[in-house]
């Protein structure tokens, strides 16, 4: 392993994920790990120049209860007690802080600041090298950010081992499956099998009006047009996925245990188990989108705004219809490209368009019409649980109109989409 590492050993404490956070920002790796972990896993990483307690000095494994500053001060590392629960003792202003970790980090514990992507992804390639063998690796490519950087990776590690299979279900974004295909298999060779489920999610889904409904069909589907694939190649034993250091950590305390890293292959029959390659396990997002940047991975990719698992199909309300379906890519693509042309691609956290399964009475060239309304939603949040309304300048609104209606065939109106979460949520269904 290239990096030092600091590792955090959760008693109890709810600021470790930032703690976290604020060592790699100097540079140095650091990791969390739960309360339960044995004295001789703790032992066995590598590279520890140091541990931080926090949030308690006792911890209790099998019922015992043990004094860990005793325990780990065994190791002959520095070790930095934190006896409090929940609120940091370290400076409250920020530059003290700052100060009074670097000061541990670099002062006491001696670490190098050698975290850096060029050594994460050495490392992982190592790391996945040794893991896989000469085996084979399967992957659900979306074209999201994670499993985008866990494929690229994956394809500098053991490039032709690794199956990509891109399920495109009618329900992505203009131009996505087209870009999967062009990045993984025209730029970087990836052994990529293609799979058009369009129709075949678009039957299943005719007629579904209700949302969670058409979320499970969606999911449903998905894990069986997947497994249909995953039973044509032969030989694979391993799953790899993009798990991210967030969906490890439960935000709160004595985490790490609160694994759900099988959420995706839950739905995979029990003949189908594969062991899980997970590289991306110890990021942060931010940090899994430099990762993609290092590994090459177009920025339209890396730099993705989130996007929901059920796609385009919970904006287009009600029963999906291909038409209305097809107005809410055209209408979307229009977004974002104006989104861009304004600046405000990077600035506004999720943007996109809605179609609704109503219509309204409108004129075009002298002529009536009776067509739907395309629904403008732009919003800011922090995660998602709440989330604001960004004050899109009027110009841009009126352009973004005037494209819509003339560009988009069936859309006779354009509605920008006020509410707050709450009232509303993020999406309209
Ligand atoms: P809501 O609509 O609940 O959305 O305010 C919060 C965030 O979650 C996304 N979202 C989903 N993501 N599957 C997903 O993977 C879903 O079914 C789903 N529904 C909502 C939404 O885009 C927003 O970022």
């Amino acid at each position: 392993m290239k990096q030092d590492m600091i590792v955090i050993l959760d008693l109890g404490s709810e600021e470790n994920p930032r703690l976290a956070r604020e060592i790699r920002s100097l540079g140095v790796y650091s990791e969390i790990y739960p309360h339960d972990i044995t004295a001789a896993e703790l032992a066995a990483l590598p590279n520890v120049k140091g541990i931080i307690l926090n949030g308690g000095v006792n911890r209790v494994v099998d019922g015992v209860e043990i004094d860990v500053a005793d325990e780990v001060r065994t190791f002959g590392v520095p070790v930095l007690e934190m006896d409090h629960k929940g609120s940091a003792p370290w400076p409250a202003d920020d530059a003290a802080r700052t100060a009074a970790i670097s000061d541990f980090v670099f002062g006491k514990c001696a670490a190098e600041a050698n975290w850096n992507m060029e050594n994460f992804i050495a490392d992982q390639v190592d790391l996945i090298r040794r893991q896989v063998g000469d085996k084979k690796v399967l992957l659900a490519l979306s074209g999201g950010v994670d499993s985008s950087v866990v494929a690229a990776l994956l394809i500098r590690a053991i490039g032709k081992q690794l199956t990509c299979v891109h399920v495109n279900h009618g329900l992505l974004r203009k131009g996505e499956p087209e870009e999967v295909v062009s990045v993984f298999r025209d730029q970087m060779d990836a052994n990529l099998v293609y799979v058009d489920a369009v129709d075949r999610f678009l039957d299943k889904l005719a007629d579904v009006a209700e949302p969670e409904e058409k979320r499970k069909i969606i999911g449903a589907e998905f894990i069986r047009v997947f497994e249909e694939e995953a039973r044509k190649l032969e030989g694979i034993e391993f799953l790899a996925q993009g798990t991210i250091y967030p969906d490890i950590i439960e935000s709160g305390t004595k985490t790490v245990k609160a694994v759900k890293s099988h959420h995706n292959v839950g739905g995979l029959p029990e003949d189908l188990q594969f062991d899980l390659v997970e590289p991306l396990k110890m990021l942060f997002k931010d940090e899994v989108r430099a990762c993609g940047k290092a590994l090459g991975l177009p920025d339209s990719m890396v730099y993705r705004q989130p996007f929901p698992g059920p796609g385009l199909g919970v904006r287009c309300l009600g029963a999906i219809t291909r038409d209305r379906l097809e107005a809410v890519r055209e209408s979307d693509a229009i977004l974002r490209e104006e989104f861009a042309n304004a600046g405000l691609a990077g600035k506004v956290w999720q943007y996109f368009t809605v179609v609704p399964d109503f219509k309204s009475v409108g004129v075009r060239d002298g002529l009536r019409t009776y067509d739907w309304p395309v629904i403008l939603r732009a919003v800011n949040t922090v995660d998602a649980m709440t989330a604001t309304i960004e004050e899109v300048p009027y110009a841009v609104l009126q352009k973004i109109t005037a494209r819509i209606t003339a560009e988009v065939k069936g859309i006779n109106r354009v509605l920008y989409d006020l509410t707050p979460k709450p009232s509303g949520t993020i999406e309209w269904e």
